[in-house]
């Protein structure tokens, strides 16, 4: 295994050789995103990431359990245009679940590529939950087009009022005992590269912060079978993943040159996920260091100074850093944030509780870096965005 960072010179070396080798190597293809807001207040985003949260601290199996106090229909998250048969979808792109799926808001109308398999589909993620039946349907996103893609259909559905579903970017483990009558189903990553479209199974994020209040924008972009070098600087840093999520080991969390703490936290790198979670004991600590209280009327950390060192985190031998400019929410997105407040400093940093996972590394997270799912080499790859 030939462990470097895929440059675009890299696939159009390999293209190029194809022919001479007759390697069928296809190049990345892509799709866009944008970020949906429909949140009154930041409280009900914590309350759906804290769902979601204890949701990955069961393990898989016990997942039967769908009752949620928590559920909010409120939307903060990403968004892409799927395509499914002749309709098209919203559907919130998530690295940590791993089916497809439609039909919560816009229902779907099987067309004549849609096909039931006859089997039961149901999903719980914590914050929501889904279930119906399972069909095969040509899927696109952005012109690529897995022609016999496995997808949910909702019959019921809760937690997504003003989106349609999910398309699943998890690995593929996570679809285990969802659907009745198979072990398990492809991923439209997967499907992609079975099907041709895409040679290699990798994923690449881009997701970039709104600059205003805006309530959606398109913000962030999907790289399939590959990496888009314009979206990052430097080399992308790539980690083994822990199972069963894209899962990476996190040490070394500072608040400028103050230790946090020496835990080893067990991280997961997810786009369905708001805040940026770290461990209880890390939290604690961030906090007496630069002078926050967990504010009760915004459910998130308030400043009445502002904090002016870096907070830093180690993943494989590389150091992370957010500045006080990236962890603190923007004044402007206040109101997007759901925050009434227009006094203090607020930031996405969150408690995320001693038990594994408690380190997320979620959107606010990934707005400042550049996110790769690499399924064909079982890694993780991180690098700061451009
Ligand atoms: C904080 O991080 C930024 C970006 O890496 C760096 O330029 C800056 O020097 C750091 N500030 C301090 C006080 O270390």
């Amino acid at each position: 295994m030939v462990r470097i960072a895929i440059s675009t010179a890299f696939i159009v070396a390999v293209i190029g050789m194809a022919s001479a080798l007759s390697v069928d190597q296809r190049a990345p293809t892509k799709g866009s995103v944008k970020k949906l807001s429909t949140v009154t207040s930041s409280k009900n985003i914590v309350a759906r990431d804290n769902a979601r949260l204890n949701h990955f601290k069961k393990s898989p199996v016990e997942e039967l359990d769908t009752g949620s106090a928590s559920v909010t229909n409120e939307i903060f998250s990403y968004i892409a245009e799927v395509t499914v048969g002749s309709q098209t979808f919203d559907l919130i792109v998530d690295t940590g679940s791993s089916n497809t799926w439609v039909g919560a808001d816009t229902k779907f109308s099987a067309g004549s590529t849609g096909k039931s398999t006859g089997d039961s589909v149901s999903v719980s993620y914590g914050s929501g939950s889904f279930s119906g039946t399972e069909y095969t349907d040509t899927v696109s996103i952005g012109g690529s087009e897995a022609t016999k893609q496995s997808i949910g259909v909702a019959k019921s559905s809760t937690g997504f009022d003003g989106v349609d579903g999910i398309v699943g970017f998890g690995p593929e483990e996570l679809t285990e005992d969802t659907v009745s009558g198979v072990d398990e189903v492809p991923t439209f990553l997967q499907t992609l590269v079975s099907e041709g479209v895409i040679s290699s199974n990798i994923l690449g994020v881009s997701f970039a912060p709104l600059t205003g209040s805006e309530e959606s924008a398109t913000n962030g972009e999907l790289t399939f079978g590959g990496v888009d070098d314009s979206a990052y600087t430097g080399d992308i840093s790539y980690t083994d993943r822990v199972a069963p999520y894209w899962g990476v080991s996190v040490s070394k969390f500072a608040f400028g040159s103050t230790s946090l703490g020496s835990t080893t936290a067990s991280g997961i790198v997810d786009t369905g996920t708001t805040l940026f979670y770290v461990p209880t004991a890390v939290y604690n600590k961030f906090l007496s260091a630069a002078g926050g209280k967990l504010d009760s009327s915004s459910g998130l950390v308030k400043f009445t100074t502002k904090p002016t060192s870096n907070f830093t985190f180690v993943i494989g031998g590389t150091t992370y850093t957010l500045t006080p400019s990236q962890y603190l929410i923007p004044t402007a997105q206040y109101s997007n944030w759901g925050i009434s407040s227009s006094s203090g400093f607020y930031t996405f940093i969150g408690d995320g509780g001693s038990d594994s996972p408690n380190t997320i590394l979620g959107q606010s997270f990934l707005e400042f870096y550049y996110s790769v799912y690499d399924t064909d080499n079982d890694r993780v790859g991180l690098a700061p965005a451009a």
